[in-house]
């Protein structure tokens, strides 16, 4: 593609730029509104403290209940991962269903109101590899939650996945901090995972997040050079909640990502 031509007296440069370079540049345009924006742990622990937590949903959240056939693709006994995953009942719901559940969360309460709201004793031990880091692991279902910061996590920790619901996480994390969390991410899929992600789209003009605002040209570039991706989903989520944070349109999109085959 020619991009830019600039004649001069008596010869001509051609600048190619390519499409790559271009997509790229116009993601970076439309994330600047929130590409400095930066919520530190302590005030997600803040929130948790002080109850301030509309992200939590006390029913199995549609989009994954929708597509869970998808995911499994005929497996049973799956390992599933959730990051950032506060007190899911999703959780509970796949436990429940015979698959595992490892999540990474780094409010302690958050860990804890999960397995006490749903009737679960659990055990608790030191993670050795990550300094001050607990697992909590509930007795009855195969569920462990790492309480740590999601960049300590890691496969020689916690091995790698066959399934990862990403709900409130990608768009939760600081938008500079999304290649990182890519990496990490793609370091935990199995050749098998199948992982669905869940982004939503708005103006971020008109909010500051979090959650924030993760364009599908993005979810291509962090994730399209080693995985298919394909768009399962996409639907109006606006609700008054969302018109109270002042945006006038809110799209819900979810996304199976799948390592490609080499
Ligand atoms: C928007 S909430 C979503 C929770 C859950 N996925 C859900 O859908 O209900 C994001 C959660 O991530 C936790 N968190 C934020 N940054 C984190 C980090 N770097 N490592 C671990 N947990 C983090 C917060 O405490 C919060 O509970
Ligand atoms: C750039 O992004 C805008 C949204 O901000 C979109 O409408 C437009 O089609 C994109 N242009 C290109 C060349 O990808
Ligand atoms: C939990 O699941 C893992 C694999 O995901 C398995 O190795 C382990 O035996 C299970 N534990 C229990 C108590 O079922
Ligand atoms: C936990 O137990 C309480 C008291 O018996 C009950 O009201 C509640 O419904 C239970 N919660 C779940 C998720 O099973
Ligand atoms: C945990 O993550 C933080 C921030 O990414 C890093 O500074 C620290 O070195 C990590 N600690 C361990 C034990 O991995």
């Amino acid at each position: 593609m020619i991009e830019a031509a600039a004649a001069a007296a008596d010869h001509i440069i051609v600048v190619f730029v390519p499409e790559s370079s271009r997509a790229q540049a116009n993601i970076t345009s439309m994330l600047a509104p929130q590409a400095n924006r930066v919520m530190v742990l302590g005030e997600w622990e803040e929130r948790w403290q002080e109850n301030r937590i509309g992200f939590h949903q006390p029913v199995v959240h549609k989009m994954l209940e929708s597509n869970i056939d998808k995911v499994l693709a005929g497996r049973t006994g799956v390992r599933f991962f959730f990051p950032l995953c506060g007190k899911a009942v999703d959780m509970k719901w796949l436990a429940d269903q015979g698959h595992s559940v490892v999540g990474v969360e780094i409010s302690e309460m958050a860990v804890k109101q999960f397995f006490e709201e749903n009737n679960m004793t659990y055990s608790e031990e030191p993670v050795p590899a990550i300094p001050g880091a607990k697992v909590f692991k509930s007795s009855e279902k195969n569920i462990s939650l790492y309480q740590c910061d999601l960049y300590n996590f890691s496969s020689s920790i916690g091995g790698q996945f066959g399934a990862i619901w990403d709900r409130g996480s990608l768009v939760a994390i600081n938008p500079k901090d999304r290649e990182k969390y890519a990496a990490l991410i793609i370091s935990l899929m199995a050749k098998d995972c199948r992982y669905l992600l869940d982004t939503l789209l708005y103006n971020p003009e008109l909010y500051p997040g979090p959650p924030f605002f993760v364009p599908d040209a993005q979810v291509q570039s962090l994730f399209g050079k080693s995985c298919d991706i394909e768009l399962l989903q996409s639907v109006d989520a606006l609700t008054d909640r969302h018109r109270g944070w002042g945006l006038d349109f809110l799209t819900e999109n979810v996304h199976l990502i799948t390592p490609k085959s080499v």
